[in-house]
């Protein structure tokens, strides 16, 4: 199937409308209109392929992994120990490097309470950076509290949503135990240098975790030559099912790092007196793993990169920059992130654009253009500190993936024009 995949996806070139086919729940009226999906930040649509897997697997395959002898559960965990190594490969690491998880979210939580739990004590620092997701923040916090660290944050410039750089050394300093930071930024569509970041970080001993859940999928990810010790993702952002997440650690980390849950699967031997556990990855994956989760995700990452990734993220800064252009020549709009779209390794803008109008709430915003057949996001985007830093409470998003096209992004702003024109008539 995969080389089907492949020829299949690799015919179509990066003719977009053609992929755009793929995904059957796009072509649909949403209020009347044609749907417009710009809320890729938040979960990413499933194409057909992914889908049938997905129905495949429980029609054909479907059993518990690592335990039956039967036909059924070792397929079963031959797909889910062949999704390991598809998703190693896809970051460029080992397999024994790959924890599955629930999520970006639980990825980050288990390196805080386990590999955290063990090497964070009181006084030390973990740097953080301003613009994180909450789900990179709160972790830490309860981490901290926990053991009694320190948190700092790496400010970020304002508005235009960059890292202040010229201040990191002030910041990344040899008390520094972890330096957790996000690739791209969920509201600001900033992409960070990371794998500066991460040298300038390893000079000091400091170990690092990305959190890549709006840069996996959307350009392309090599563990080895960002340099960073821990990389989080989830498979619902990129193609994949809801509720299967990716944990990347460095194997001598890992090896370190304590269990964080225990239960069946993770275990060598239990006693009544003593129990022993099984090497990384296995150790971190107690109970029954979201098998199907895994599978699917494989047959996500391969069609992603039959496309190719640094064609999805070209696509998607196109789509951002020129949604950027036309929004700012429309008036009357606060635009938050980076104005310049620049390769991934140089940081500037990946396919996210945030906005304000003046004078109408983002929810306002984000219900008329539902009305009119466009998925946006609205409201603080779990980046609440980061709002609160910008003086907002809220703001309007649109995220692009490869299947969105510039006629949506006109449709966009022929519809924040209407907007304007609405609320500024009902205020007058
Ligand atoms: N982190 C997701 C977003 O930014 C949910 O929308």
């Amino acid at each position: 199937m995969k080389t089907q995949l492949e020829r299949a996806s690799r015919d179509k070139g990066t003719d977009w409308q053609a992929l755009r086919k793929d995904f059957p729940i796009l072509d649909q009226k949403v209020h009347g209109h044609p749907l417009v999906y710009l809320d890729n930040a938040a979960t990413s649509q499933k194409p057909r392929v992914v889908l049938e897997a997905l129905n495949r697997y429980y029609e054909t395959d479907n059993a518990n992994v690592h335990r039956g002898i039967h036909e059924l559960s070792n397929r079963s965990t031959v797909s889910f120990e062949a999704a390991r190594a598809r998703t190693a490969h896809f970051l460029g690491a080992d397999s024994s490097e790959i924890v599955f998880t629930r999520g970006t979210t639980e990825s980050i939580n288990l390196v805080a309470q386990a590999w955290g739990a063990k090497n964070i004590r009181a006084g030390d620092t973990i740097l953080l950076t301003e613009m994180e997701h909450h789900s990179n923040i709160v972790p830490w916090q309860l981490l901290a509290e926990r053991v009694g660290a320190k948190i700092r944050w790496l400010p970020v410039t304002g508005d235009e949503g960059l890292l202040d750089l010229d201040r990191l050394d002030e910041f990344l300093t040899r008390d520094v135990k972890l330096f957790s930071f996000t690739h791209i930024s969920n509201m600001l569509g900033t992409v960070n240098p990371a794998a500066e970041l991460c040298e300038r970080a390893s000079k000091l001993g400091v170990v690092t975790l990305l959190d890549a859940a709006q840069s996996a999928g959307h350009c392309p990810l090599d563990v080895r030559e960002i340099g960073c010790d821990f990389l989080a993702f989830s498979g619902h952002k990129i193609c994949g099912p809801t509720g299967i997440g990716v944990l990347f650690g460095r194997q001598s980390l890992l090896e370190q790092t304590p269990p964080w849950q225990g239960g069946g699967e993770m275990i060598l031997n239990v006693g009544f007196d003593k129990t022993t556990y099984k090497q990384p990855p296995h150790r971190f994956e107690a109970g029954t793993p979201d098998i199907s989760g895994a599978i699917v995700l494989q047959v996500a990452l391969d069609y992603l990169d039959a496309i190719g990734r640094r064609a999805i993220f070209e696509h998607d800064q196109e789509l951002a920059s020129y949604a950027h252009e036309k929004l700012a020549a429309l008036g009357g709009i606060r635009l938050f992130g980076p104005k310049k779209g620049r390769a991934p390794a140089e940081g500037g803008r990946a396919g996210i654009v945030s906005f304000l109008l003046n004078d109408v709430h983002a929810h306002d915003v984000v219900t008329f253009a539902d009305q009119r057949g466009i998925a946006l996001r609205g409201g603080h985007h779990c980046n609440q500190p980061l709002h609160k830093k910008l003086g907002i409470e809220s703001s309007a998003r649109a995220s692009f993936y490869f299947y969105n096209t510039k006629a949506e992004v006109d449709r966009l702003i022929e519809v924040i024009r209407e907007t304007q024109k609405f609320f500024g008539g009902a205020r007058r």
